[in-house]
């Protein structure tokens, strides 16, 4: 919640205990800091030496076309070498690779060894229905196993993944497949959330007849209940897997550094989605460091990263970071409180689950509840806790402390996107505490807080958050929009890479991530744009013009407000408001449902005919409506 995040600024610190430092992969933050921004190469060069490559790389940075970096250049891998592959040749092979409990309490385990038997059939499906190393294949799914063995398949074949998150709806997804032209989707019959069934395959179908790529359908059966299969499009996964080819071996392409691994389609400011691009080489040297380093993660660890392996924090820490650190891995299928407010503890005691990794929405979510369900549950096997998405309030993070870490387990707190691939102001085990605050800058990063010119702002005073360094898991490009990529972070600033968010820097040099600075909202931990909700809600036949905000909510961080303008001849009325809200759900998906509709006579604008969002958030909250001066008569 933005409004109370850093309100107590500056205040109280928590100092890791030394049992926590004994047992730290990095015992001095400070030193190895230093050393990394003293000589990126040559710290990136050896940490990337622990990696399998095919052919060394000749560049460890090339900044010969900025903004357009590169890493490793000249050298080949696959990040499944790594995150699976060289893992089979030792003891790892029968280690538990990833657990994964489904909502009504079904578990399935894989070891590395199966994992990859898996991947391998998956892989062979792939190839059989004519997918080429850098095709695109999208991937709508349910949080199943299966999504994960999709991407590492893909990935396996040199195939690049676009995974759309599975509670997005019909207009998100065809724009998505539209963008990366894929000829394979993978999808399911449909999921489940809390109990109730989740229509996947028929929001699939529907997707699919507004665009025109998708030549086959992999269907996975999850629910079990009656879809629509067309002939000759759709073939269900568990027939496939019967053809002999699926049984044959798959070797892994050895690929270059700077190949496409995934593009993640994620919100800007104006309504297309932007296609993220990562690559193989950079992204899994800086995911599994950034994991290694900032959760300590250990042989021994059971870790949970409690997000959806739809989005960023999914594909990096649930998928690639764990397995390229040999890590076991827990993914759970369904809601937090499903069926009782309970179910995360009680899966924490069953599984002995060591580290746990989720977002302030979830946390405020529970907490709610009441200490009494955590308390009936052992939760001593927990010794680190993380958050993500958003700030975290300081209630929120204290409650997190005391009663789920029960004053044992430190808080990382990582600030980061989609955009950055992985961790980039973070503590480290090592690092004192200061709650609502992200701390410090990871290994090679360099960020700093300035005004619009560029110039550092005074220690406490808002300003811009930038990064002044590439670092190895950089987003590449906008898929196909190279231009966007260069307007969208690097113009205004030049070299220094612009976040779109806002933070505050204190006199020990913690970073203070305030919020988004551009039409970006986020709904518990989910960014979505204004312009996205807003021409949603302009493709129903009732309306003329609409504008979105985002208002502070105590659980969600923010809910949507929309402000629409009825065209002539439609009367304003609950009905109309509750299709409004049902039109937005079925075309972006529920998460971009309004909270509320507000009908309107007129939208203030500037001259030039932009709509003051600003405006009507001060409005709506009953702040001071600021500068006035461009706003239209
Ligand atoms: C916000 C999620 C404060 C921020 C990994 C960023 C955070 C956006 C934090 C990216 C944090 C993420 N503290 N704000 N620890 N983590 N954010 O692309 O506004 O879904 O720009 O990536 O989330 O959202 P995205």
């Amino acid at each position: 919640m933005n409004e109370t995040t850093n309100s107590n600024f500056e205040s109280d610190v928590y100092y890791p205990s030394q049992n926590t430092i004994d047992e730290a992969h990095c015992k001095d933050y400070e030193s190895m800091y230093k050393e990394s921004i003293r000589n990126p190469e040559a710290f990136w060069g050896k940490i990337a030496a622990e990696f399998y490559w095919s052919k060394i790389w000749d560049k460890v940075i090339d900044d010969s076309n900025p903004p357009f970096y590169k890493w490793f250049t000249g050298g080949k891998t696959n990040i499944v070498f790594n995150a699976v592959d060289r893992h089979l040749k030792t003891w790892r092979r029968n280690k538990l690779a990833l657990i994964w409990e489904s909502e009504d309490g079904e578990v399935r385990t894989y070891s590395y060894f199966a994992l990859n038997r898996e991947i391998v059939k998956f892989a062979n499906i792939l190839k059989s229905m004519g997918v080429e190393r850098g095709d695109i294949v999208t991937i709508y799914m349910p949080r199943i196993p299966e999504l994960v063995f999709a991407m590492l398949a893909c990935a396996k074949i040199g195939a690049a993944h676009s995974v759309v998150y599975g509670g997005f709806s019909v207009e998100a997804l065809a724009e998505r497949i539209e963008d990366a032209e894929s000829k394979v989707l993978v999808t399911a019959d449909g999921g489940f959330m809390r109990g109730k069934l989740i229509n996947l395959k028929e929001i699939a179908d529907e997707a699919i007849s507004r665009q025109g790529t998708i030549e086959h359908v992999v269907v996975i059966k999850r629910t079990g209940q009656e879809i629509h299969m067309e002939n000759g499009r759709d073939y269900w996964y568990h027939d496939l897997i019967k053809l002999p080819v699926v049984n044959q071996s798959c070797e892994t392409e050895s690929l270059d550094s700077e190949e496409m691994l995934f593009i993640l389609y994620t919100s800007g400011t104006t309504g297309r989605p932007k296609g993220i691009v990562h690559t193989h080489g950079g992204y899994m040297v800086y995911t599994a460091t950034t994991l290694k380093y900032v959760f300590d993660l250990k042989d021994e660890d059971r870790y949970w990263c409690a997000a959806d392996p739809g989005w960023i924090t999914g594909h990096s820490y649930i998928v690639y970071g764990p397995l390229l650190n040999g890590a076991t891995s827990f993914m759970y299928e369904g809601a937090p409180n499903y069926p009782y407010p309970n179910r995360w503890w009680k899966m924490i005691e069953n599984y002995g689950i060591t580290i746990l990794y989720t977002a302030p929405t979830a946390i405020r979510g529970l907490m709610r509840f009441g200490n009494a369900w955590p308390n009936r549950h052992d939760l001593s096997s927990l010794r680190m806790l993380g958050s993500v998405g958003e700030p975290i309030n300081p209630e929120a993070w204290k409650w997190y402390y005391n009663t789920i870490g029960q004053e044992r387990c430190p808080i990382m707190d990582t600030w980061w996107q989609t955009e950055t691939g992985g961790f980039m102001i973070t503590p480290l085990p090592v690092t004192p505490l200061k709650p609502g605050s992200a701390t410090l800058p990871f290994f090679g990063i360099e960020v700093d807080v300035v005004d619009t010119d560029g110039n550092p702002v005074q220690n406490g005073e808002e300003g811009i958050l930038v990064v002044k360094k590439p670092w190895p898991s950089m987003l590449r490009t906008i898929y196909k929009d190279p231009e966007r990529y260069k307007t969208q972070y690097w113009n205004r600033f030049g070299t220094m890479y612009e976040a779109g968010d806002s933070a505050r820097k204190d006199k020990d040099g913690y970073i203070w991530v305030i919020g988004r600075l551009d039409d970006v909202i986020k709904v518990s931990g989910y960014r979505l744009g204004t312009a996205e909700i807003e021409s949603a809600l302009v493709s129903h036949s009732a309306v003329a013009e609409a504008a979105a905000i985002g208002l502070p909510h105590e659980v969600k961080g923010n809910t949507i407000h929309a402000y629409v303008l009825l065209k002539a001849g439609q009367t304003p009325s609950e009905q109309l408001a509750e299709a409004l809200r049902h039109h937005v759900g079925h075309e972006i998906g529920p998460i971009a449902k309004p909270e509320k509709i507000n009908f309107v006579e007129v939208l203030p604008k500037t001259r030039s005919g932009k709509i003051m969002r600003r405006l009507l958030k001060a409005r709506a909250l009953g702040l001071p409506e600021g500068d006035k001066s461009t706003l239209e008569e």
